[in-house]
């Protein structure tokens, strides 16, 4: 019989408050006694899975919202929906308490924005609609009590949303243009060793549709209906997007390839050169890898495929690969339509790759897979891949299984991951809103974000130090150069409401205010703890 929220709340109640000795749930169970009795060493005690409507963290750690959705970036922006991926760029050398952090937003939920749920939008409402995607840029500042807060109307702070015209850096137009009109499904992302950030557009058919190779009509239609507002071609969306923050200059570039890109994450060689890493987050979809051919850009370069049985990146080059002659015209419909090339190249399809980070001890790199519901693998893991060359240009590797996800680890469905200054890592998991605390996802509560100390008795073991709200998971985890701070995204609260009345989520406000994504600050005596004061 499969266990129900209610089953959890009477198993939390029958032994959560006497943890010791009791093995269903898991090591954190266990760590928790240990921790309490002083003998693990840890700056807290782990958390247990919990299903309450809040922002949970151990004692010794705090938070604030810094920023909500809908709050007035300027008079005339407001911060949009959903929000993902965060950076952190200070704007004055040696000062870590004055900055810009860029914020992806990813999607929205409809009936939230529109406080009703409609039959049908009028052109007004899909313009209200498509400004809530894309990204924000905006000035926080720590102030003298400690707490981070937006500076509103700061000249710098900006939105991208659907409607902003962003140019394709590659010499050939695509689907017919040189520009697209907007970024959407921004979900997480990376930095650039020369300031930019890179936003990824991931599930980018909800919005335009899809269309598959060589085909005229949409193989799907997008689900919000923006197409009131025109058709927009699907190939348009689906890439890595370089954002310089301080002139807002943008650009889509194409040789990372067309896919839903979850994340990108950049390696700089000894050379100057990069290497980029990114994924493409849909069951049995592949991990990417892009040597650019000069440093300081990411416009030009070589697009290849993880072979992950081989240990091989597999070029997706055109002039190189005999099958991708003839199924593709040339360079560019392979990089509209990478998904295609690189199965014929022989790609291992993988479970959702997520995140990317790379390990700043080892330079491992570190990949979620966050589940493969279809072939029954429910929770995940961290997959680790150690590059044959340690300056990454190599096309060899071995992959091995870092963390595995399910019940006896304590958590599932691993997502964005972020190194600590010390080399700790640590995780978010992304059991989806409708799964939480149901089935296969029972034992583990509300999503969570996990701790792996990399050294000590606990290492290699995922500690929960805070669980987010009803239905909502955390994404954007960045350290901020401060040495004590956590910048976090609560995502999408609430999410499964089915009417005003009936809200699943009052976080952050409480009492019956509507359930607000948010950008917060962890901080706190532990958080120093494990941070040793190093930003
Ligand atoms: Fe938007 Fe793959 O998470
Ligand atoms: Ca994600
Ligand atoms: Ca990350
Ligand atoms: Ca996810």
């Amino acid at each position: 019989m499969e266990q129900t929220r209610r089953d959890f709340l009477r198993f939390l109640g029958r032994t959560g408050v006497s943890a010791a000795g009791v093995s269903i749930i898991g090591p954190s169970v266990l760590l928790s006694a240990c921790a309490e009795g002083g003998a693990a060493g840890l700056p807290f005690v782990p958390l247990m899975p919990s299903i309450q409507d809040d922002l949970l963290l151990p004692e010794g750690f705090n938070y604030h919202v810094i920023v909500r959705w809908e709050d007035a970036i300027n008079d005339l922006e407001k911060f949009g929906s959903h929000n993902d991926f965060t950076a952190f760029m200070p704007l004055k050398e040696g000062d870590p308490t004055d900055g810009l952090l860029w914020v992806n937003h990813e999607y929205l939920k409809p009936e939230l924005v529109h406080r009703a749920w409609l039959e049908e939008k009028t052109l007004e409402q899909v313009e209200t609609e498509i400004a809530e995607v894309g990204g924000s840029i905006i000035r926080i500042r720590k102030g003298d009590d400690g707490q981070w807060n937006l500076v509103k109307n700061d000249p710098l702070n900006r939105r991208f949303t659907g409607q902003t015209v962003i140019p394709f850096a590659w010499p050939e137009p695509i689907a017919g243009s040189n520009e697209a009109i907007g970024t959407l499904a921004n979900c997480a992302g990376g930095i650039t060793p020369w300031g930019t950030i890179l936003t990824c557009e991931e599930n980018y058919d909800q919005f335009w549709g899809e269309r598959e190779h060589g085909q005229e009509e949409l193989s799907m239609q997008g689900y919000y209906g923006w197409d009131a507002l025109g058709q927009r071609p699907p190939e348009h969306y689906g890439w890595v997007v370089e954002i310089n923050p301080l002139t807002g200059e943008a650009k889509k570039l194409v040789a990372l390839g067309r896919c839903m890109h979850e994340a990108a994450t950049i390696h700089e060689c000894e050379d100057g050169r990069v290497v980029a890493y990114t994924g493409d987050d849909t069951e049995d979809e592949h991990l990417y890898k892009f040597i650019s051919d000069e440093p300081g850009t990411l416009e030009r370069g070589k697009l290849y495929v993880a072979n992950i049985e081989r240990g091989e990146w597999v070029s997706l080059q055109w002039d190189e690969q005999p099958i991708l002659q003839e199924h593709f015209a040339n360079q560019t419909e392979v990089q509209v339509y990478m998904r295609k090339a690189a199965k014929l190249v022989g790609a291992t399809p993988l479970a959702r790759p997520e995140d990317i980070e790379i390990d700043p001890k080892t330079g491992n790199v570190l990949v979620a897979l966050t589940n493969n519901k279809p072939k029954g693998n429910y929770h995940g893991e961290i997959l680790k891949i150690e590059e044959g060359d340690a300056d990454k240009r190599g096309l060899t590797f071995k992959a091995e299984t870092f963390l595995a996800g399910g019940p006896e680890m304590d958590f599932s469905c691993p997502d964005n991951m972020a190194f600590d200054a010390q080399g700790n890592l640590w995780f978010t998991s992304d059991i989806s809103g409708s799964s939480v605390g149901e089935g296969e996802y029972a034992p583990f509560g509300n999503n969570g974000l996990f701790f792996v100390p990399t050294t000590g008795e606990d290492a290699g073991k995922a500690l929960r130090v805070a669980v987010a709200p009803m239905d909502a998971e955390f994404t954007g985890p960045t350290f901020a150069p401060d040495g004590e701070t956590l910048f976090l995204c609560v995502q999408h609260p609430g999410e499964t409401s089915e009417s005003m009345e009936a809200l699943t989520s009052h976080w952050p406000d409480g009492g019956n205010e509507m359930p607000r994504s948010s950008v917060v600050a962890i901080q706190g005596e532990a958080m120093k703890a494990i941070l040793g004061g190093k930003a």
